[in-house]
């Protein structure tokens, strides 16, 4: 029996020297002191074959090497959970020389950052902003706008039709029609900025799909002079204070009198828009004393915009999304 103890015990400390790691341990633990199947304390069921005076010295090797096995784990795991540590260390240290990741760093598109001072210099003027739909219905987009029944933007060939009675706005003067709809007592000032399209062979100077800001206000007494001094002001605040503003007769469904709007770059005329005052078929339409109203409405195309002030040649290249024009701005 002493030397079955001895020769375990011996097994024993070299299973927990050689194991190589916590689990292992575990697993020596359990098969060498477990309380049931364990080897050593396993001996102990034999005692009862020793005689008296054995039984007490047995016990106590017993217990002794018990101990010494303890002891040898408890070494053994402080040792491994160590090691087991600085391993899981060492395979988290950042490296701090490493180059960091770049991101990339996002910006307004041109055409966003130009809509954003349209409308705060339209703001600064007193115009309230107002958004219609891309998808319009063709009564807004059309017959508000006292367009005549043969008028050829009805085209297929001009518009993009949704179904029978809507389209893709061909131009931000629909929100007229919306707007009226509320029948809000003027005076008012009221603008919407956005996307137009029109079915459009593509080249440098158009686009299917273009965007304009129209504006228009509603008053006692309004008149072609207020709507130069607006427009005046408008392209002021976006071009700067010495811009130089010209008006052209131009014709136009929903006013009377018309007028093409340009302005002077360089020794070039850009034209911008049109405008005029609002046609009185439109203010009936809507309601309102045309004896006692007057309104007066534009619409400018913004694609141009960003295209004088950044020296831009080609239109097309607001909507390719190439990120090395992009990042220019
Ligand atoms: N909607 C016109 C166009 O796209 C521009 C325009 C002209 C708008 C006169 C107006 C206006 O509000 O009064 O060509």
């Amino acid at each position: 029996m002493t030397e079955e103890l001895e020769r375990i015990e011996a097994e024993a400390l070299r299973t927990i020297g050689d194991a190589p790691s916590l689990k292992e341990l575990d697993e020596a633990d359990i098969a060498y002191l477990g309380r049931k199947a364990g080897k050593l304390t396993g001996l102990l069921r034999n005692i009862g074959s020793l005689s008296a005076d054995q039984k007490p010295l047995f016990g106590q090797a017993l217990n002794e090497a018990k101990a010494r096995v303890e002891a040898a784990l408890t070494d053994r795991k402080a040792l491994l959970a160590d090691a087991e540590r600085s391993a899981r260390e060492l395979a988290e240290t950042l490296d701090i020389t490493l180059p960091g990741r770049a991101r990339p760093r996002g910006r307004l598109h041109p055409l966003t950052t130009t809509m954003n001072d349209v409308k705060r210099v339209m703001t600064g003027l007193g115009f309230e902003f107002f958004d219609g739909p891309d998808i319009e219905e063709y009564k807004y987009n059309f017959d508000w706008l006292n367009f005549p029944p043969d008028h050829p933007a009805f085209d297929e060939q001009a518009s993009f039709y949704v179904d029978d009675t809507h389209l893709l706005r061909t131009q931000t003067t629909a929100l007229q029609g919306r707007f009226f709809e509320l029948h809000r007592e003027p005076p008012y000032r009221i603008a919407t900025v956005g996307h137009c399209f029109r079915y459009e062979a593509v080249d440098a100077t158009h686009s299917h799909t273009f965007h304009q800001v129209d504006g228009f206000s509603v008053g006692e007494g309004l008149s072609l002079a207020d709507l130069k001094g607006v427009l005046a002001e408008f392209s002021r605040g976006m071009f700067g204070p010495d811009v130089v503003v010209r008006f052209r007769p131009d014709f136009f469904p929903f006013v009377e009198p018309g007028v093409e709007v340009a302005i002077k770059w360089g020794d070039r005329w850009l034209e911008l828009g049109g405008a005029g005052l609002i046609h009185p078929n439109i203010l009936r339409r809507a309601g309102l004393d045309t004896e006692k109203y007057t309104g007066f409405a534009f619409g400018l195309g913004i694609d141009r915009m960003p295209m004088i002030r950044h020296k831009i040649d080609d239109l097309r290249l607001f909507l390719d999304n190439d990120l090395r024009f992009l990042q220019q701005f």
